[in-house]
C-alpha cells in the first residue's frame, strides 16, 4: 500500500543516495573501493587506476547512466579466468575518450594460448545504448564479448594487439599472441562502426543474434570477418557487412559452422562495398566442416541467402592463397546466393561445392 514508505524504512541507511533525483550526482572511481557508491549516480567518471589481479572491474549501472573514462586503466597480471571488465546497464552512454585499457597481454602470451589460464574476455559488454572510443591494448586473449540486452551502437573502438604479432621467449618463432578475437557477439540489434582491430584471430565473430551490422571498420593481421563458429541450436540472421577494410589477414570473409553442429541456422547475410587486400589464406571461405577448412562437411546447419551485392566487394589474394572456397554439406546451403558484387584477383581459385547455388560470379582459375 505504501511502497515508498516501506522502501524508505528498509533501506533507511542509503535512502538519501538512492532516492529519486539524487541519482543525478557525479560518481568518481579511482579504485575498486569506489565502484558501489559511484554507480548510485547517473554520471560516472573513471580516473586512471590499476585493477588488482583476480578481480573483475564490474559496473552495474542505473538506467541512462553516462560513463566518462578519464585515465588509463591497467590490470594486475595474474593467471585466472576473468573477465577483466564487465559493464551492465540500459540506455548507457559510455565515452572511452580513447584512454587506454591495458590488459597486460605479454604476461600471458605464449604463442598458443595454452600454458596458463588467460582472463577472457577482457571487456564484457552487456549494455544497450552507445559505447564510443574505447582503446584496448594487449588483450590477454579475446578483447570484447558483446552480450547485450537491447540496441547497441559501438563506434571508434580500437583493439591494438600489434605487439602480439612478434614472437616472445615462450612462443618460439610464432606470433606471441593467440585467440585475440576483436569482437565476439552473442546478441541482437548491434551496430559496430569505425573501429580498428589489429590482432591474431577473428576481427569479428558472430556466434548468435539478429540485426547486426558491421560497417566501415578496419581489420588487420588476424582472421578477418567471421560468422561462427556456429555450434548447435544457434540462429544468426539479418547481418550486414558493409564498407570494411580487411588487410593482410588469413581469411577475409568467412562463415564457419561446426561439422558436428545440429539444429542451427545462418540466414540473410549481405556483404557490400568491402575491400580485402593481401589475403594470405582464403578470401571468402564458407565451410560446414569447422574446425577443418575443407574437411567432410556436416549438414546440421542451414546456411541460406548469402549475398555479395548492393555494392562491390573487391578482394585480392596473396600468391598461394585461395580466393573463394565453399564447402557445404548435402542439401544444407539454400536460398539466394547473388554474388554479382564480388570481384576477386590474385591467388588461386579454391574449390566450390554446390556451385549451382551461386549466381553472378564464376570462380575461374
Ligand atoms: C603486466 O605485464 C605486462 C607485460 O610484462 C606489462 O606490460 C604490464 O604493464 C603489466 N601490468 C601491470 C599492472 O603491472
Ligand atoms: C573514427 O574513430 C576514430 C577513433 O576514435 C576517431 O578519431 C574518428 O573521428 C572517427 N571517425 C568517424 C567518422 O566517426
Ligand atoms: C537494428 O539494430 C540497430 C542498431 O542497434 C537499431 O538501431 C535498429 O532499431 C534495429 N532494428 C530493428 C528492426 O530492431
Ligand atoms: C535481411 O536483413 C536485412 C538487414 O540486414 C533486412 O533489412 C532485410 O529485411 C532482411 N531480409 C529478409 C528477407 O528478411
Ligand atoms: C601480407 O600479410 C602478411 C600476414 O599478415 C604480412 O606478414 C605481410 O607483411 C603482408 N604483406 C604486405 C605487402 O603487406
Amino acid at each position: 500500500m505504501f511502497p515508498s514508505l516501506a522502501l524508505g524504512f528498509l533501506v533507511a541507511g542509503i535512502t538519501a543516495v538512492a532516492a529519486g533525483s539524487s541519482s543525478s550526482c557525479i560518481g568518481t572511481i579511482s579504485s575498486l573501493d569506489d565502484v558501489s557508491s559511484a554507480t548510485q549516480c547517473t554520471t560516472v567518471n573513471i580516473n586512471a587506476f590499476t585493477v588488482p589481479g583476480g578481480k573483475t572491474f564490474e559496473l552495474q549501472l542505473l538506467d541512462s547512466t553516462t560513463v566518462n573514462v578519464l585515465g588509463e586503466i591497467q590490470f594486475g597480471n595474474l593467471s585466472w579466468a576473468g573477465p577483466l571488465f564487465r559493464v551492465i546497464g540500459n540506455d548507457v552512454t559510455f565515452n572511452g575518450n580513447n584512454q587506454r585499457w591495458d590488459g597486460g597481454g605479454p604476461f600471458y602470451w605464449d604463442g598458443q594460448g595454452a600454458s596458463i589460464t588467460t582472463p577472457h574476455p577482457m571487456m564484457q559488454i552487456s549494455i544497450s545504448g552507445t559505447l564510443n572510443d574505447v582503446y584496448v591494448v594487449n588483450s590477454p586473449s579475446s578483447a570484447f564479448a558483446i552480450t547485450n540486452a537491447g540496441p547497441l551502437t559501438i563506434s571508434g573502438v580500437t583493439v591494438n594487439d600489434l605487439q602480439g604479432n612478434y614472437p616472445n621467449s615462450r612462443s618460439g618463432n610464432a606470433a606471441a599472441a593467440h585467440n585475440t578475437d576483436g569482437f565476439d557477439i552473442s546478441g541482437s540489434d548491434i551496430l559496430i562502426q569505425n573501429c580498428t582491430v589489429l590482432n591474431q584471430d577473428d576481427c569479428l565473430a558472430i556466434n548468435g543474434g539478429t540485426n547486426i551490422t558491421f560497417a566501415d571498420n578496419y581489420c588487420e593481421y588476424g582472421h578477418g570477418i567471421s560468422i561462427g563458429s556456429i555450434s548447435s541450436n544457434a540462429v544468426v540472421s539479418d547481418i550486414e557487412i558493409i564498407g570494411n577494410h580487411v588487410v593482410s589477414s588469413a581469411y577475409s570473409f568467412r562463415i564457419k559452422t561446426d561439422a558436428s553442429a545440429t539444429n542451427s541456422i545462418v540466414k540473410n547475410v549481405t556483404y557490400s562495398d568491402n575491400t580485402a587486400t593481401n589475403c594470405t589464406g582464403f578470401g571468402v571461405l564458407i565451410t560446414q566442416s569447422y574446425p577443418t577448412n575443407l574437411g567432410t562437411p556436416g549438414n546440421g546447419v542451414i546456411i541460406s541467402d548469402i549475398n555479395f551485392n548492393h555494392g562491390t566487394t573487391s578482394l585480392t589474394a596473396n600468391s598461394g592463397a585461395y580466393r573463394v572456397a565453399v564447402n557445404c554439406g548435402s542439401g544444407s546451403c539454400t536460398g539466394d546466393w547473388d554474388w554479382s558484387g564480388l570481384q576477386t584477383s590474385g591467388g588461386k581459385a579454391g574449390s566450390v561445392i554446390h556451385d549451382n547455388l551461386i549466381t553472378g560470379f564464376v570462380n575461374t582459375q
